[in-house]
């Protein structure tokens, strides 16, 4: 297939480009690197031999983006472009609506005026907001607590609204839990800016050494340890995830909605403790107060999507915490 991929540069763009040119996938990668580099698009090719295209393009500016439509012909499009910090969305929140909702709105149009109407979008599971009861089912009401969560609710919702208006269009929306670890090689993982608002990325530099210690923020929270419970995903079966969904969409099923996670939930200090086996390194860390807006847990009912994509999570923490070492030794600065 062809496929145009937003946001292709970033953690888990990259990644899924990878696993689809590796799958003989046609790639075309658009993505401003207002949070990436080129580098891990160089990385790729390396490692899977084969070219993809790349256009630094912001979503925002139609008409550059009208260009890419113009040059090449799509099967798919895959929207993983967006600004995804939860506590830089409270700040900034015209930022966060203008980037993403314009953003998507100036894509969605160009898809629907050159005829291509698959698409599969990043949303999250931050929609869920507090949830009553885990694990959490699709099914279950959607309540984000952030600017951030609401620019992807705002858009599955507009999402919907095409698919009533014009039964063409074919959508899977897939709301991923906690995306973490990198590939096997070490060549391409994930790259935060400055320090890391996220626990694995804040883990393996305190590991590495370029963080003191580690700040758990609370823990009186009610889970079996006191700390937050996540379900962390290995960002390759993530990434896997989007090629079941892009198969499911030549089914052509209409509008599909899909948690994608393990269904398994770990604390902040079991995350710790399989990275110091996993790493040999000790992991300082202080108990600190909660941090807002946090959740006590959160993890995924993932049947849905092993019923109707046949797509399950097969790594477990071991190669979570493994990939990500490797990542964080080999390029202990990130991409340079
Ligand atoms: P990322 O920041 O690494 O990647 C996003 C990419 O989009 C970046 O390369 C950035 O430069 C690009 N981008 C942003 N705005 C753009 C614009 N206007 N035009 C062109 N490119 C633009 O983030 P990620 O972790 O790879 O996340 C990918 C998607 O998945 C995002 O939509 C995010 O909201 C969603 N998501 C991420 C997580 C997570 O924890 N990482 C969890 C749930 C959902
Ligand atoms: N945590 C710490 N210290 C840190 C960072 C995190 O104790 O330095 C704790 C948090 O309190 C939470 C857990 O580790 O209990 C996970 O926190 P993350 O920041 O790694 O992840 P979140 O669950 O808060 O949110 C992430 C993304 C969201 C996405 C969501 C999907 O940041 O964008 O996963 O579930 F929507």
């Amino acid at each position: 297939m062809n496929i145009l991929v937003t946001g292709g540069a970033g953690y888990i763009g990259s990644h899924t480009c990878l696993s689809l040119m590796e799958e003989g996938h046609d790639i075309c990668v658009v993505d401003n690197l207002s949070n990436s580099k080129e580098t891990p698009l160089k990385r790729i090719q390396e490692i899977t031999g084969r070219r993809l295209q790349f256009y630094r393009i912001d979503l925002t500016q139609k008409a550059s983006l009208v260009q890419v439509f113009e040059d090449r012909r799509f099967d798919a499009v895959i929207h993983f472009a967006g600004l995804k910090a939860v506590g830089e969305s409270v700040l900034v929140p015209l930022a966060y609506y203008s980037n993403n909702i314009v953003g998507s709105l100036v894509l969605f149009e160009l898809m629907d005026a050159y005829g291509v109407k698959n698409i599969v979008f990043s949303s999250s599971a931050t929609v869920y907001g507090e949830p009553e009861k885990v694990p959490i089912k699709e099914s279950f009401p959607v309540c984000p607590a952030n600017p951030y969560g609401r620019t992807k609710l705002h858009i599955e919702h507009i999402l919907r609204d095409l698919f009533a208006a014009d039964r063409k269009w074919n959508i899977a929306i897939l709301r991923y839990f906690n995306p973490v670890g990198a590939h096997p090689s070490g060549m391409i993982g994930e790259d935060p800016n400055d320090i890391p608002n996220n626990l694995m990325p804040f883990i393996s530099q305190v590991a590495v050494g370029k963080q003191q210690e580690l700040f758990v923020y609370g823990n009186d929270y009610p889970t079996h340890d006191g700390t937050g419970v996540r379900d962390y995903i290995h960002v390759m079966d993530l990434a896997h995830g989007h090629a079941y969904a892009l198969n499911k969409l030549g089914e052509a099923p209409g509008l599909v909605t899909y948690n994608l996670g393990t269904g398994k939930g770990f604390s902040v200090l079991e995350m710790v403790s399989a990275f110091e086996k996993v790493s040999g390194k000790p992991v300082p860390y202080k108990i600190v107060s909660r941090r807002e807006g946090d959740i006590a847990t959160c993890y995924a009912d993932p049947s849905l999507a092993e019923k109707e994509l046949d797509w399950k999570a097969k790594l477990g923490i071991n190669e979570m915490c493994e990939d990500t070492w490797r990542w964080q030794k080999k390029n202990p600065d990130g991409y340079i």
